[in-house]
């Protein structure tokens, strides 16, 4: 089962952002999917960290977009992006000290974040830039 889709509304008409979202949603289902397959711990923990990785660069490049353009909602959309970074530190925390518990607090959140992250900050960035 996947957990995200790829939606038009989504797209920034920026190319290099939309392939990295696209990525990041690939990234994000091939996770859920290892969970579900019971794979083992080590397996997942290099999944979280690729996600941790790849969504800091994905940030950083939005972030230096929006500098570039001066753009007026900067601020809060950086704090948001420091955010779901830190929620992914703690999932990543959690699954270390307790796997149970981290599985399920990945399958209920890992996709929710991204989701709302995409269709608020990003929707409005979309409306600016694209
Ligand atoms: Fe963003
Ligand atoms: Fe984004």
């Amino acid at each position: 089962m996947s957990l995200l889709q790829w939606k038009p509304a989504y797209s920034l008409a920026i190319p290099s952002v939309d392939l990295e979202h696209r990525e990041m949603i690939a990234m994000i289902n091939e996770c859920h999917q290892r969970i579900e397959e019971d794979a083992k711990p080590e397996t997942i923990e290099r999944y979280l960290g690729e996600i941790y990785t790849g969504i800091g660069a994905h940030f950083a490049l939005e972030e230096s977009m929006m500098r570039r353009a001066a753009y007026a909602e900067y601020e809060a959309h950086k704090q948001d992006h420091e955010e779901l970074l830190d929620q992914i530190r703690d999932m990543m925390d959690l699954y270390d000290q307790d796997i149970e518990a981290g599985r399920r607090e990945l399958q209920e959140k890992l996709s929710d974040w991204f989701g709302r992250h995409f269709a608020t900050f990003d929707a409005r960035l979309h409306d600016q830039l694209g």
